[in-house]
């Protein structure tokens, strides 16, 4: 193993360093592209998709089955759900979307027909048997979809390095329920389809009033806002912010673009989100050790480094390197620290383009790992929002997407 280029390290980090003038810029432009997108959604690198949905009243009330998918893995939950926050599990399935060597549902030779019959068949288990008495299900679908009502939605294209065939362009609720015949569960209703944002901002609203942001920090990365005039009605809407591009790409942003599924896609997204910050570290080290390999330095990785923790020790387990002194340490530190700050500061710059838009403080419901594990994060995102003044916070928000899943489908029998 070659030596470590301290220069390159060093300079690398200074690539990630966000500047208080970049976080102004791209607040202003959210905001800009966020009004231009809702003039006319051609216009922006934000969609605006709504969601057929409005924030619960807080009454909602029963017991529903929530399918949550939207990452490596695939959840299907019993919920049971009772006034202002208050639910109850009672039932949770889950299951890999890919197990090495046995099966893989999310790979380019997948198809969306063996996908969705997987689901069904954890569907199915989260029944126990009972095939009889009618159950309506949520499904929180963490992809970009058009919305066609509230129970269905097309896919717009895969995110997250998603690349199962026959999906994209689809109704995903079709393809639930031909699985959901084929099996026999004639008694399992999708009534609802809603993104992991908009379940965060559901779950969020049905315990804080003033709830009007959801967003997703982990795998993924996105938000959603409730808009208080959407033709003439609030409405909550999907901004997809993952694809957000009036964001200045760095050397390492540009080279892990090119090399990814998607070239020229999800340009915010591949900047903070858990699926990427582990990449753009690991182009750094590749290029400073002047090596082939690409090493498998993961989100969990980045927050122990940038926080001190086992950083002689991560290092060695994922590139193979023997950190030779503190100078070293501390360059591998400061390279982590950056990455992440910047991650957590520019998704902070975004909840503010919206504050700006909406004029109204908001609070701001958070789910997702990243953000959930890790309390620096979190101060950093606070910190950034209390720069703009008032009071604007956020807040995690447990089981975002199985109990925002829940209250859309007892939504949608409300509106039934
Ligand atoms: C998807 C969004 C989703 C986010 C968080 C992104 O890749 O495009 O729809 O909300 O991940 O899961």
């Amino acid at each position: 193993m070659s030596e470590l280029n301290k220069v390159v390290m060093g300079n690398a980090a200074r690539e990630f360093d966000v500047s208080a003038n970049t976080l102004l810029d791209l607040r202003k432009n959210f905001t800009k592209e966020l009004e231009e997108g809702l003039a006319d959604p051609s216009k922006s690198s934000l969609k605006i998709l709504p969601s057929f949905l409005t924030t619960p009243t807080g009454d909602e009330t029963g017991t529903y089955l929530a399918l949550d998918f939207g990452g490596t893995n695939v959840r299907v939950l019993k919920v049971k759900i009772w006034k202002h926050g208050n639910y109850k599990i009672l039932k949770k399935v889950e299951f890999p979307l890919k197990m090495e060597g046995k099966y893989d549902f999310i790979g380019k030779n997948a198809t969306g027909e063996g996908l969705f019959d997987f689901i069904t068949k954890l569907i199915e288990l989260s029944l126990d048997g009972n095939t009889e008495d009618e159950i309506l299900l949520g499904h929180t679908f963490s992809f970009p979809s058009e919305q066609l009502d509230l129970a269905n939605a097309k896919l717009i294209s895969w995110t997250k390095e998603f690349q199962t065939q026959g999906v994209e362009g689809v109704n995903v609720t079709e393809l639930l329920s031909k699985s959901l015949l084929k099996r026999n569960l004639t008694n399992v209703k999708p009534v609802a389809v809603i993104n992991d944002t908009v379940a965060t901002l559901l779950a969020g609203a049905y315990t804080h009033a003033n709830t009007l942001i959801g967003s997703i920090y982990a795998t993924g990365h996105n938000t959603c806002y409730l808009e208080p005039n959407y033709n003439g009605e609030p409405m909550i809407i999907n901004l997809e912010s993952g694809g957000f591009s009036k964001v200045e790409q760095n050397t390492y942003d540009k080279l892990l673009d090119k090399t990814s599924e998607k070239p020229g896609e999800q340009f915010l997204e591949k900047m903070v989100s858990g699926r990427y910050v582990g990449e753009l570290y690991s182009l750094v080290v590749k290029q400073a050790l002047s090596s082939e390999e690409n090493f498998a330095f993961d989100s969990l990785d980045l927050c122990n480094i940038a926080q001190s923790v086992d950083v002689k020790k991560i290092v060695k387990e994922k590139a193979g390197y023997d950190i030779q002194d503190k100078e070293e340490e501390e360059l591998f530190i400061k390279l982590a620290t950056n990455i992440m700050n910047r991650s957590a500061s520019l998704i902070s710059a975004t909840f503010l383009g919206i504050y700006y838009h909406i004029r109204k403080l908001p609070t701001i419901a958070v789910d997702g790992s990243l953000y959930v594990k890790n309390r620096f994060l979190q101060n950093i995102i606070d910190e950034n929002l209390k720069k703009a003044g008032g009071n604007i916070r956020s807040f995690k928000v447990d089981d975002g997407s199985a109990l925002g899943a829940a209250i859309a489908a007892a939504m949608a029998e409300g509106k039934m």
